[in-house]
């Protein structure tokens, strides 16, 4: 059976004293959870936030990682960096990052390869923006995301990765995906994965849904066959959220 997960992404939030602060609170409170619990976490967090989790039920992710592998590229850390602070997991090609920073495909497979090159392993995000889905173009989109970023992937390195399906418009927005919008695309996601790598491979993909998902609408998301948990922002800067939600998986 594919794992299931709650990961959080708290994007640029909190600074040091307050990240500790909130990474004690879900130590406390994340003690024996039924999925795969994950934060993640700015770079300067890393470090600190993996020593106090460290022998707990949660894992450490970095939201970014570099598409060089070292050198001299000013103000990147690397994927050996962060897998040098005890972070096991790396989100990469967050909209944001794709919108904000233009980080292409081409970019973006090589930060999936540098990832999984150091043993991260990747959390990665597709989805289409409002206009996409308004012109009903979705599909195309997430797919030419995955063939332009990850299906260059051999089958034993794609069952590393961990795919999230973020719909731009539902994200920060209030405007999640409806549970039939999502478990269509996930299942329409799993069938790209089982046409590239075969059904075995599909079925053990777990996919995400992340874009405005909260401790009010979790347990109705999640209760769709294909989708596997959730990639939280706002919900998971807050530790009762965040708790609720991953009981909620
Ligand atoms: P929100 O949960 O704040 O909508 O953010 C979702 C997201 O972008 C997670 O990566």
């Amino acid at each position: 059976m594919r794992t299931k997960m709650v990961a959080g992404n708290w994007k640029m939030n909190k600074n040091l004293q307050e990240g500790l602060a909130l990474a004690a609170e879900l130590k406390q409170q994340v003690t024996n959870p039924t999925c795969t619990v994950v934060i993640g976490t700015p770079f300067i967090h890393l470090a600190p936030v993996c020593e106090l989790l460290k022998n707990t039920p949660i894992a450490v992710a970095a939201e970014n990682c570099a598409d060089k592998e070292k050198g001299a590229f000013t103000g990147e850390v690397s994927a050996e960096m962060i897998a040098s602070t005890g972070a096991q997991y790396c989100i990469i090609g967050h909209s944001e990052r794709r919108a904000y920073y233009h980080e292409t495909y081409d970019i973006l497979r090589e930060k999936v390869l540098l990832a999984l090159q150091n043993n991260l392993k990747p959390i990665f995000c597709i989805g289409e923006v409002k206009e996409e889905r308004e012109a009903g173009r979705q599909n195309e989109v997430v797919k030419a995301q995955l063939e332009g970023s990850v299906f260059n992937l051999s089958a034993e390195e794609f069952g590393k990765i961990t795919l999230a399906y973020e719909p731009v418009w539902a994200i920060g927005t209030g405007l999640t995906a409806t549970p039939e919008q999502a478990q269509q695309m996930h299942a329409y996601i799993r069938s790209l994965v089982a046409a590239k790598y075969g059904q075995t491979v599909a079925d053990e993909t777990t996919i995400l849904y992340g874009g405005s998902c909260n401790e009010k609408n979790a347990k109705e998301l999640f209760a769709n066959p294909d989708v596997d948990g959730g990639l939280i922002g706002g919900a998971s800067l807050i530790a009762e959220k965040f708790c609720s939600i991953i009981a909620a998986r």
